[in-house]
């Protein structure tokens, strides 16, 4: 994979599955390439745009994983709520992002 400093070749993808609420997704990735970030960042940003906790499960396959996950979300979650957009997040979707309408 190419150094995250460059422009991500992959960079349409990982902002749709970043923001793309509406649609099942598959997200194939290799290691290191930012998948956890990216789940936890679509938690976050799905909690953002007012989705009720009891609506969204987020599964791995170890209680480390799971601690792991849980953790980035807690700290995006906690960014965002100060408007401090994390960069892990904005280098996916370089022209910004809003949080997703509320689905109903
Ligand atoms: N968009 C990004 N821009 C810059 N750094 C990033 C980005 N996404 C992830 N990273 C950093 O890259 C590293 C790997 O990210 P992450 O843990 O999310 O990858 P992963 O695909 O889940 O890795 P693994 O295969 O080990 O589970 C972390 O240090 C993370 O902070
Ligand atoms: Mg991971």
């Amino acid at each position: 994979m190419m150094s995250m400093a460059g422009v991500l070749s992959d960079l349409p993808a990982r902002c749709r599955a970043l923001l793309d609420h509406s649609t099942t997704l598959l997200v194939e990735a290799g290691a290191g390439s930012g998948k956890t970030a990216l789940m936890a960042g679509r938690v976050a940003l799905l909690l953002a745009a007012g989705i009720p906790t009891r609506e969204i499960v987020a599964i791995t396959f170890t209680e480390a994983a799971a601690s792991e996950l849980r953790e980035r979300i807690e700290g995006f979650v906690n960014r965002l709520a100060r408007a401090d957009l994390p960069d892990e997040l904005l280098s996916h979707c370089p022209t910004g992002f809003l949080p997703s309408s509320p689905r109903r």
